[in-house]
C-alpha cells in the first residue's frame, strides 16, 4: 500500500474526529494528534523522502492540499463550538416580562422634611445648617437662656465628657445664632436637623429626633407676618382646611412667644379640637444684641417644630420609635 493510498482514509478519519469534538479543548487535542509535530499527518510528510524522486512533487502537493483542507475544517469547527458555548444552556423565552430591580424609597422623615423645605423655598427661604455638637454659647447663652434654666441641666442635655462646654444640641435654634453672626440682615432661613435630649424612649419621645427652625429678620416685621407664614406652611403640609391658633408661651429667645396649635380633620379624628405643634415668637432684642444686629432697626420672628410629630400626625403613626427601627414592613408604606 503506498503512501498516497493512506492519504484519503487518514483525511476522512481526521475530519470525523474534528466533527466529533464536543468543545474547543477536544478540538485542540485532535489538532495536535493530526497536525502537531508528532501528528499523523506530519508523519505522512516525513515518509515523502522514501518515494521515488519523480513522484515526490505530486505526492507533496496532495498531502499539502489535504492538510489545508483539515486546517480549514478545524477553523470552521472551532467557530461552531465557540458559538455553541456562548449560547444559554436552556432555551430563552424573550417574551417573558423582565425582572425589575426594586427601587429604594426615601425615609418618611426625609420625605416630610423635603415637603417642608419645598414649601418654604417657594416663599424665598434658604436652607442653613450647623453642627450637632455645639457649645453652650450657641445652644443657650446667645439665645438668652439663663445659666439656671432647666434645659441646661445635665438631666436634660447630653454634655460631652472631658470637654469644657461641648454638648449635643438640644434644638436647632443654635443655628439662628451661627447664621446671624456670619451674615448681615435681612435673613430668611430654615434649618432642618437632628437634635438630642436626655429622654427615655417611649411612644412619643426619643433621645434623638429632628426639628425645623425658621428665622426671618428684616425691618418692620410683625406677628402678622409670623402668623401668615406659619398658616401658609401648615396648610401646605396638613391640608388647606387646617386652622392655626397662637397661645402665649415663654421662650427666652423670643418676646412675645407663642405656642402654635392646629386643628383639622386629623386632630378631630384623634379626638382633639386643637393639637400643639410648634413654638415661635418675635426675636428677643437681647438676641439681636448678642449677634451684633441693632434691635432698634431690625425685627424678626423665629419658630421651631418637630419633624417626627408632623410625620406622625400626617400618616397616623402612633409610636415615634418606628422611625428608627428600620423595619422594612413599616418603611415600605410611605
Ligand atoms: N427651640 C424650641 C424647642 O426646642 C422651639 C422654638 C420655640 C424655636 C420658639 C424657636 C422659637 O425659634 O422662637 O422646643
Amino acid at each position: 500500500m503506498s503512501l498516497l493510498d493512506d492519504l484519503e482514509p487518514l483525511k476522512q478519519a481526521a475530519l470525523a474526529e474534528m466533527k466529533a469534538a464536543g468543545d474547543t479543548a477536544a478540538l485542540e487535542q485532535a489538532k495536535g494528534a493530526w497536525l502537531g509535530p508528532h501528528g499523523k499527518f506530519t508523519a505522512l510528510m516525513k515518509q515523502l523522502g522514501a518515494l521515488p524522486r519523480e513522484e515526490r512533487p505530486a505526492a507533496g502537493k496532495l498531502i499539502n492540499q489535504a492538510k489545508s483542507e483539515l486546517e480549514a475544517a478545524m477553523t470552521a469547527r472551532r467557530r461552531e463550538l465557540e458559538i455553541k458555548a456562548a449560547q444559554p444552556a436552556e432555551p430563552a423565552d424573550f417574551t417573558l416580562p423582565g425582572r425589575r430591580r426594586p427601587l429604594g424609597k426615601l425615609h418618611p422623615l426625609t420625605q416630610v422634611t423635603e415637603d417642608i423645605v419645598r414649601s418654604f423655598r417657594k416663599i424665598g427661604f434658604a436652607v442653613a445648617d450647623g453642627p450637632e455638637v455645639e457649645t453652650e454659647y450657641y445652644c443657650f447663652d446667645a439665645l438668652n437662656t439663663p445659666e439656671d434654666h432647666p434645659a441646661r441641666d445635665v438631666q436634660d442635655t447630653f454634655y460631652l465628657e472631658d470637654t469644657n462646654d461641648l454638648l449635643l444640641r438640644t434644638h436647632t435654634s443654635s443655628v439662628q445664632i451661627r447664621v446671624m453672626k456670619k451674615q448681615a440682615p435681612p435673613v430668611r432661613i430654615i434649618v432642618p436637623g437632628r437634635v438630642y435630649r436626655r429622654d427615655t424612649p417611649d411612644a412619643t419621645h426619643n433621645p434623638t429626633f429632628h426639628q425645623i427652625e425658621g428665622l426671618y429678620v428684616d425691618r418692620l416685621v410683625t406677628v402678622g407676618d409670623l402668623k401668615g407664614t406659619v398658616e401658609y406652611v401648615f396648610r401646605q403640609l396638613l391640608g388647606e382646611e387646617t386652622q392655626i391658633r397662637f397661645r402665649p408661651h415663654y421662650f427666652s429667645y423670643t418676646e412675645p412667644s407663642f405656642e402654635i396649635d392646629f386643628s383639622n380633620a386629623l386632630t378631630k379624628k384623634m379626638g382633639k379640637e386643637w393639637l400643639e405643634i410648634a413654638g415661635c415668637g418675635m426675636v428677643h432684642p437681647q438676641v439681636f444684641e448678642n449677634v451684633g444686629y441693632d434691635p432698634e432697626i431690625w425685627t424678626g420672628w423665629a419658630f421651631g417644630f418637630g419633624i417626627e410629630r408632623i410625620a406622625m400626625i400626617r400618616y397616623g403613626i402612633n409610636d415615634i420609635r418606628l422611625f428608627y427601627e428600620n423595619d422594612l414592613r413599616f418603611l415600605r408604606q410611605f
